[in-house]
């Protein structure tokens, strides 16, 4: 009773009150119908009788407007609040289990939810005595705890625990909500601001708060389709007056390769062509940082890319691992430059530096594993948006720390377009689950028509 809801309080009082209320009207009307006499009339059983019926009226009174309160809290509680008290009702009672094996009269955490909109909440849980590593394990007692017509399908998506160790905070949202976009028309595509990536109905891409992108996935989960939908965004922001540039490289000489300014390999099956557009890309962002740092000085203060009517330029790299392998481990004689070295450090250089003057590399890998040899580790750490397709705990656990997995249902069917995705921008820290747009529309024509359009500007 101590967790039960204030309405299930008042409605227990209530029928209390009602019960007795019924108790002392039945007395009354037993005594009254007692033949002794000489009781009977007496002065006392008339005051007594008297005070039977007083009672029993007012308890009849408390009882109904105990009932009322109670209807009447039921309507009005707030989500938060049921939530709360279905998850200290959880926790707290022995009954339910005792996840947190609290011991009689231990003091208790504190539970507080808030919410976080768009139907999401945020419950935070205080460490007492208990520990924050035995509440980082409660997400499932939590999602479970959640049940009813109204909570059922909410779930614990996320764990966060506080940098002091002192409070964790379980974000908890309806898992069944779909939030994909379907894009019927190129049109529909109206990027909010030019720094703004939309990928779902609540989720963004902020370019001003994050780097490169990694996006890794087996063969056909969406990755290449993906990374297009990024694109055509970009390109629909259109051209800026900085050198900002859109450059795809396409090594495997697949879908893209067809498209107008797709760089792919050189008719001899080599990469010079690739290594040559990546020089560009390496210079653009040299030149671009150069007008920033002028503006900066001029102003007496950082001017930022985005402030200087600067668009995002975007060097994308389909099948990465298969591009690094065409390059020569070792240079030859008559083209020292044409080498793998190169190719590294060319884009070492943009992904470290890029995104202060809106450059971005975006990679896309089929295998998450060759995060242990085949990226370099400077890349890895220094891209720092990371997006895994049809994703796998094994596959994820090359991205991320297993620790920012554990709310992820491991029984859940993934399909192309799924994805667990990371961001520095200080709302996508913790890895969520997000799908990618769905595009009725020919993408690569649409895809070809924008990239001819955007240099047509130049
Ligand atoms: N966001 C999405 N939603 C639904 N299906 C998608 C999505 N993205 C891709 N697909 C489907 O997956 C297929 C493979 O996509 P693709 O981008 O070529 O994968 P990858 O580059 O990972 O091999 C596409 O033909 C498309 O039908
Ligand atoms: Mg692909």
């Amino acid at each position: 009773m101590r967790f039960a809801a204030p309405s299930t309080k008042s409605a227990v009082l209530g029928a209390i009150a009602l019960v007795f209320s019924g108790i002392f009207l039945l007395i009354k009307n037993l005594s009254e119908q007692i033949p002794i006499a000489f009781l009977t009339q007496t002065v006392w059983f008339n005051v007594f009788t008297g005070w039977l019926a007083h009672i029993s009226k007012m308890l009849f009174i408390v009882g109904i407007t105990a009932i009322i309160i109670a209807l009447i809290l039921r309507i009005t509680m707030s989500d938060t609040t049921r939530i709360c008290l279905m998850v200290k009702k959880s926790l707290f009672c022995y009954e339910y289990g005792n996840p947190l094996h609290l011991k009689e009269d231990e003091l208790l955490p504190s539970v507080r939810c808030k919410t976080a909109g768009n139907g999401i909440f945020e419950l935070t849980i205080t460490a007492t005595t208990v520990t924050v590593e035995n509440i980082q394990n409660l997400s499932s007692s939590i999602s479970s705890s959640l049940n009813g017509k109204r909570y059922k399908q909410y779930a614990v998506t996320q764990t966060n625990t506080d940098l002091a160790f002192n409070e964790v905070t379980f974000r908890i949202e309806d898992v069944t909500i779909d939030k994909s976009l379907i894009i019927n028309n190129i049109n529909e595509i109206k990027p909010e601001s030019p720094t703004k990536l939309l990928i779902q109905k609540d989720t963004y891409i902020d370019l001003t708060t994050s780097g490169s992108i990694l996006v890794s996935g087996k063969t056909r989960s969406g990755k290449t389709t993906s990374i297009i939908f990024i694109i055509l965004s970009v390109l629909l922001a259109g051209r800026d007056k900085y050198d900002s540039r859109i450059i795809i490289i396409d090594p495997k000489q697949a879908e893209l390769s067809r498209l107008p300014h797709v760089v792919t390999l050189d008719a001899d099956g080599e990469a010079t062509a690739i290594l040559e557009a990546v020089r560009c890309f390496a210079d653009s962002v040299v030149k671009r940082q150069q007008i920033l740092n002028d503006l900066s000085e001029k102003k007496g203060d950082a001017v930022h890319w985005w402030d200087a009517g600067f668009h995002a330029s975007i060097l994308f790299i389909d099948e990465y691992v298969a591009c690094r392998t065409i390059f020569p481990q070792k240079p030859s004689k008559e083209n020292p430059e044409y080498c793998l070295a190169t190719f590294d450090s060319l884009l070492k250089r943009i992904v470290t530096m890029g995104a202060s003057a809106g450059n971005f590399v975006i990679i896309s890998i089929a295998e998450a594993s060759v995060m242990e040899g085949g990226l370099p580790s400077i890349l890895r750490s220094a891209m720092t948006t990371k997006i895994l397709f049809k994703p796998t705990i094994t596959e994820g656990r090359f991205l991320w720390d297993s620790e920012k997995l554990k709310d992820f249902n491991t029984g859940r069917v993934y399909h192309a377009g799924d994805a667990w995705f990371s961001s520095t921008d200080g709302v996508h820290d913790n890895v969520s689950y997000v799908h990618f747009p769905i595009m009725n529309f020919a993408v690569y024509r649409e895809l070809g028509k924008l990239l001819d359009a955007y240099y047509r500007t130049e």
